[in-house]
């Protein structure tokens, strides 16, 4: 089905998704070349040099590459979460229509959903009723899990207000 469609987008620009680009000549020359090692012993300078990058670019002490977004979502939410806590996320957020119950199935959380407004924001009133809280030990604790790029709504930058 996926195939189809891209034949028919022929030149234009196609924003289903960042899934669907691909690599420019450069980018592939660059990928040939690329310096290669083992990088569970620590010797691939290029993972090193990436992760470093990526690190400094958001601030961060360290950053981890992970072969698909599916996988870093996944890392983020067990590394972030423990068993019996709620994960608040949008209606229509790629962690919990596309990712196959990942957090639930590996990681014993359960998705609260808020709905996604049509620029990609939570719903505030839905938000704030997911993040109430007691101690009352028969409610998971929630954990909100803010997306900025919702798949099917319009990306759009979450407003602080929001969280
Ligand atoms: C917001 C978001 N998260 C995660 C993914 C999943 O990435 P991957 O296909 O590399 O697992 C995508 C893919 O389009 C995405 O748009």
């Amino acid at each position: 089905m996926y195939g189809e469609a891209s034949a028919k987008v022929g030149a234009a620009i196609d924003l289903r998704s960042d899934t669907v680009t691909l690599p420019s000549p450069a980018m592939r020359e660059a990928m040939l070349r690329a310096e290669l090692g083992d990088d569970v012993y620590g010797e691939d300078p290029t993972v090193q040099r990436l992760e470093a990058l990526a690190a400094e670019t958001v601030g961060k002490e360290a950053a981890l590459l992970v072969p698909s977004g599916t996988m870093g979502n996944l890392a983020a939410l067990l590394s972030h979460c423990e068993r019996g806590t709620r994960v608040i996320v949008g209606d229509k957020a790629h962690i919990f229509r596309y990712e196959a119950g990942g957090a639930s199935t590996l990681g014993g959380m359960v998705y609260h959903t808020v709905s996604n407004e049509r620029d990609g924001t939570l719903d505030q009133a839905g938000l704030v009723a997911a993040l109430q809280h007691t101690d009352d030990a028969h409610f998971a604790r929630p954990v909100c899990s803010v997306w900025r790029t919702p798949t099917i709504s319009a990306a759009a930058p979450c407003l602080r207000p929001h969280i």
